[in-house]
């Protein structure tokens, strides 16, 4: 986390008193900060820091995502002039209480997300906040949490932006991540360099959990009690910046659902309308909430409803933020898939680095693909990965239903009849002592699924063995909470077959001799792209590796006939 970025009331008595004030919140906040400050922790570990020492910094899911959604609740996100003076700007918000955090980020135009210390402050800023003159009345006066800042009176010098840190919200593009992995010593490097240009960052994460919070305000008309969480790649530990934000309308904390009833007496009930089942129920919420997030809903763009989907969702773009999002109700199984790809990569570092890996370089060859289609998903090829890490002849990683066997009666949960139950407590996980790197794995990952037998087995990380596929579909992956579904019933026999080659040839490639380490190799390090690097070159070109068979790109039409027939499928 950067010191310059932590602020508290400003006191205007000096860069020295200013620099203390950081200094004191930035301690406090490290203190109070949850996964990313334990993941930053983790990143840096050697091979000294002992398992004790991992699993003492150690928080479950639950814990963090209450503790950053409740950070979101105190926080508030503007849009800033052009001109800004940060300091004045800090000095101005500060009028209203303690600011615990605050960082920009731009996105056509300045944003700030700023962090107060205390909720109240929320209400004095909003009395503070005036209704837009222009225009008046063609205004819905919704009162949200994201503001504009207005810069009045006499314009700041020019200059007065140049101080300011902006936040990157988005990656670097690949031909640039390639050129850094080729400067690295090893393969290793390269794999633990990819996941740190990649990964979320403290402030990402922030400002989706804000954006969540936002959402939340808009169903709380209805629903005062709701929350709104994200789930998915935004909070699994393996999303990359840019990754969309995938949100759960949480209707299950509302109050009186469990209420003991008194043996004698009266007891007052609410009268509620009903639906022919639960999903209709759904589908009618959600409906009204998106009809309100499109209205009402500052920032929110191109809503679309996608009710008949199997998990019926609202879609749209978050302007302020940049995020794609996607909000459903009633989905707790996938909250719980969630959690478990949290633990795994938790559990181990190898985990969490070879995931991103294995996603970038399905992303760059158009294995994954951000429209619908026939292409395995980023949830189906991290269940991949997991499975191959439990077939490891020392596991890295535990089955599902070890996972299950260790769990405390807390951890007990039944989703619409199926087993959820997992341990949350990763102190509890008994870890088997594999030693192998993330290097040897990624090669060992492209062989293991370069050779593996499609047709005839299915993946299962519950049991963590390869069983009989129970239907016809090129790919089977057992969704680990609902045993019936295969997360991967949408690929089809070409993407699968496109996946297995890709795999054969990265295999190959990483065993070839300019592919190695420069040192292995007896040299200085390399300007060409070696290692994963050369994994993440665009398809068609061989760049010079002889015997490197050349992979056509597919044709535009392919792409637009697999997106024709998901459409066919899906209407
Ligand atoms: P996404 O498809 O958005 O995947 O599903 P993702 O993990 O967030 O990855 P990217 O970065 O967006 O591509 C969101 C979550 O929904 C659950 C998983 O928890 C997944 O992480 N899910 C998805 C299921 O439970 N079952 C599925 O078949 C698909
Ligand atoms: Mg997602």
């Amino acid at each position: 986390m950067s010191s310059s970025i932590s602020l508290c009331r400003l006191h205007m008595g000096g860069r020295s008193g200013l620099e203390k004030c950081f200094k004191k919140l930035n301690a406090r906040i490290q203190r109070r900060l949850g996964t990313n400050v334990v993941a930053a922790r983790r990143e840096h570990l050697t091979k000294d820091v002992t398992l004790t020492e991992q699993r003492a910094e150690y928080r479950s899911f639950e814990a963090v995502q209450a503790e950053r959604l409740e950070q979101a609740e105190r926080s508030v996100l503007i849009g800033c002039p052009n001109n800004l003076n940060e300091k004045k700007v800090l000095a101005y918000l500060s009028r209203h209480g303690d600011i615990n955090k605050c960082f920009f980020y731009e996105n056509y135009g300045i944003y700030a997300v700023v962090e107060y210390a205390d909720k109240g402050s929320i209400a004095s800023l909003h009395e503070g906040t005036a209704i837009p003159s222009v225009d008046h009345e063609s205004m819905v006066p919704f009162k949200s949490r994201l503001l504009s800042l207005r810069s009045l009176g006499p314009v700041e010098p020019p200059n007065s932006k140049a101080g300011l840190q902006f936040q990157p919200q988005t990656t670097i593009p690949v031909n640039l991540l390639v050129q850094k992995l080729s400067g690295e010593e090893s393969i290793g490097q390269q794999i633990t360099t990819l996941r740190e240009a990649y990964q979320l960052t403290e402030e990402n994460i922030r400002l989706r959990f804000l954006v969540c919070s936002l959402l939340k305000d808009i169903a709380a008309a209805y629903f005062p009690e709701c929350t709104v969480r994200p789930f998915g790649s935004s909070v699994n530990g393996l999303g990359k910046l840019g990754c969309d934000l995938d949100m759960f309308l949480d209707l299950n904390v509302i109050g009186g659902r469990n209420m003991a009833l008194p043996k004698a007496g009266f007891s007052l009930e609410y009268q509620m309308k009903q639906d022919n089942s639960e999903r209709a129920v759904t589908q009618n919420i959600l409906s009204v909430i998106g009809d309100c997030v499109n209205h009402f809903g500052a920032g929110c763009v191109g809503v679309m409803k996608i009710l008949n989907a199997r998990c019926p969702l609202i879609r749209f773009a978050h302007q302020p933020s940049d995020f794609q999002c996607d909000l459903t109700a009633n989905n707790r199984v996938a909250m719980k898939c969630t959690e478990l790809l949290y633990l795994y990569g938790e559990l181990d570092q190898r985990v969490r680095s070879l995931a991103f890996a294995v996603r970038c370089w399905a992303r760059v060859h158009g294995i994954t693909s951000s429209i619908p289609g026939a292409w395995i998903t980023n949830f189906s090829l991290t269940v991949m990965l997991l499975f191959f890490l439990q077939r490891r002849s020392t596991p890295i990683i535990p089955t599902l239903d070890d996972l299950r066997d260790v769990a405390g009666p807390t951890d007990r949960s039944v989703i619409e009849g199926n087993d959820c139950t997992f341990v949350s407590d990763f102190t509890k996980i008994r870890h088997q002592g594999n030693t192998e790197t993330s290097e040897q794995l990624l090669y060992d990952f492209f062989e293991f699924y370069g050779t593996f037998a499609f047709d005839r087995m299915s993946i299962n990380i519950r049991k963590g063995k390869e069983q009989n596929k129970p239907e016809g579909a090129p790919l089977h992956i057992q969704n680990p909470f609902e045993p019936s579904l295969n997360i991967s019933k949408n690929v089809d026999v070409k993407q699968l077959g496109r996946f297995v080659t890709l795999c054969q040839e990265s295999s190959w490639l990483l065993q070839q001799a300019e592919n190695k380490a420069p040192q292995a190799a007896g040299g200085a390090a390399k300007a060409t792209p070696w290692g994963l690097a050369s994994l993440l070159l665009p398809s068609q070109e061989p760049k010079g590796i002889k015997g490197r068979k050349t992979r056509k790109r597919e044709p535009a039409s392919e792409g637009i006939k697999s997106l024709l027939e998901s459409l066919k499928k899906t209407s």
